[in-house]
């Protein structure tokens, strides 16, 4: 059979890296959480002082660009493949909500963008890839076989993300969490480069009333449809 690319998009906390967990493993396929190296970017740019509450040294910041190198290594216990920051296992420390609040700032440069699309449209060269992400429908993978856009309500979104950093043991209050959320959404979606913006050809699945079962049954339906209209 023909592998396919399928690109997720949508809002933060829609469960889009669960999901294409999910089909990557059911399919074979690679996953990649492009929202990972954003992140990754987003925990250098703090821990050498480029940005903090007050400022953000965007220029200084571009200029050391390509001292990053990001890296995904699969990790067998877990089952997928976690986040390397030159080199150093930073799967923990990307998923703050201190890294969240600045991500958006940082993913809103163009030079991040341009960097980024690029390791990612080479990671899809060979397709058999689920990514997710915000852009990939519409700029990483255009061509994509299979686009979802995905999108639940901002406050089922806000519980699941607090449930998450709770259970990891992060003291976070839930309207931080939610506000947070909400951040993300305004920033992420009015940006000037590659915004985030459902792909005319994407199909949306808002998931705020279903099970994970229920979401992972019809988005392989879907799946099974794209791969029979290949042959
Ligand atoms: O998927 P996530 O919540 O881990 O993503 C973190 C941030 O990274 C998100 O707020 C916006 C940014 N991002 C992006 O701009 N483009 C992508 N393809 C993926 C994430």
């Amino acid at each position: 059979m023909q592998n396919i690319t399928i690109a997720i998009d949508g809002f933060s906390s829609t469960g889009k890296s669960t999901l294409a967990k999910q089909i990557a493993k059911e399919l074979g396929y690679v996953y990649v959480d492009t929202g990972a190296m954003y992140r990754a970017v987003t925990l250098y740019a703090l821990q050498n002082n480029f940005i903090n509450e007050n400022s953000f040294k965007v220029n200084d910041f571009v200029l050391e660009l390509d001292k990053i190198n990001l890296s995904f290594k699969f990790n067998e216990a877990l089952g997928f493949s976690e986040m390397y920051l030159n080199d150093v296992n930073v799967e923990k420390e990307i998923r703050t909500l201190e890294v969240s609040s600045y991500v958006s700032k940082v993913s809103a440069v163009p030079e991040v963008r341009y960097q980024l699309v690029k390791q990612q449209q080479k990671m899809g060269e060979g397709k058999g890839i689920v990514m997710d992400g915000r852009d990939i429908g519409t700029v990483v993978f255009p061509q994509a076989e299979l686009k979802i856009f995905m999108t639940a309500s901002p406050k089922i979104r806000a519980q699941r993300r607090y449930d998450e950093l709770i259970k990891r043991g992060d003291k976070v209050n839930f309207d931080e969490v939610l506000q947070n959320v909400q951040e993300r959404d305004y920033i992420d979606s009015h940006r000037e480069d590659s915004p985030l913006i459902k792909a005319q050809d994407a199909i949306e699945i808002d998931n705020t009333n279903l099970t994970l079962e229920e979401q992972f049954e019809s988005i392989m339906n879907l799946v099974r449809m794209t791969l029979e209209n290949q042959e």
